[in-house]
């Protein structure tokens, strides 16, 4: 029998191959000044076919070094948030908007997700998750379009079209916002909770995208607003 394929039209293995060369394309990626400053860009890691995909805003220090997302602090919180709901880091692919780690770990500049747009959404496209998990205000800017604040959205599950394919996009606070302020990893237990019966749930088919968007909240650029 042929090997089933998806959305792309692509076998599970010709996506992994295909999410292997666009590695290899962002791994000498020059399209933004960051590359002068990087050690390594952090492509991202995990599960190429995960059901569930999380994204980040970009690598810190940690991650800089070792060329690994979330593998600091906030990493060592988004795997305990997983463990609590049944998962490990086998199970999931973690990204981050920008590949590469701003200097001082100031916020990412337009310009530098612009630059890296593409690779996030050939991510999306060839790993095909049915949920995507946004961690902080900039990531969940960028997949939402909208400028709702994290927030005000989180937690709440919205029906987007990314890369082609109808997902569910979960807003969730960012680690880091939690390591700051502790009485937000509670808030992040409960979201993920709610992320785990998002998972059960069938896969949102054709619906209409992004209609749950708030008002602007054009003063929230931080980490969460
Ligand atoms: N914060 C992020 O947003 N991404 C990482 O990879 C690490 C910390």
């Amino acid at each position: 029998m042929p090997e089933a394929t998806t959305a792309t039209g692509l076998t599970a293995g010709q996506r992994r191959e295909r999410l292997v060369e666009v590695y290899h394309e962002a791994k000498d990626c020059q399209k933004c000044p960051l590359a002068a400053t990087r050690t390594q860009v952090v492509f991202g890691n995990g599960n190429a076919d995960a059901e569930l995909m999380f994204i980040g805003e970009g690598p810190g220090a940690e991650e800089d070094r070792q060329g690994l997302p979330f593998v600091g602090r906030a990493g060592q919180l988004l795997d305990e948030l997983l463990h609590g709901i049944g998962l490990t880091r086998d199970d999931v692919f973690v990204a981050n908007v920008i590949k590469c780690r701003p200097p001082g770990n100031r916020d990412p500049q337009p310009a530098e997700i612009e630059a890296c747009h593409p690779y996030l959404m050939s991510q999306v496209e060839l790993i095909e998750p049915r949920v995507i998990a946004t961690l902080g205000n900039f990531a969940t800017k960028l997949i939402t379009g909208s400028p709702a604040g994290i927030t005000r959205v989180r937690g709440t599950p919205q029906v987007h079209e990314i890369a082609g394919r109808t997902v569910f996009v979960m807003p969730l606070l960012h680690p880091a916002a939690a390591l700051r302020t502790p009485s937000l990893v509670a808030t992040l237990r409960d979201d993920f909770a709610s992320l785990a019966a998002l998972l059960d749930q069938e896969p949102p088919r054709g619906a209409t995208p992004a209609a749950m968007a708030s008002e602007p909240e054009p003063d929230q650029l931080g980490l969460f607003g």
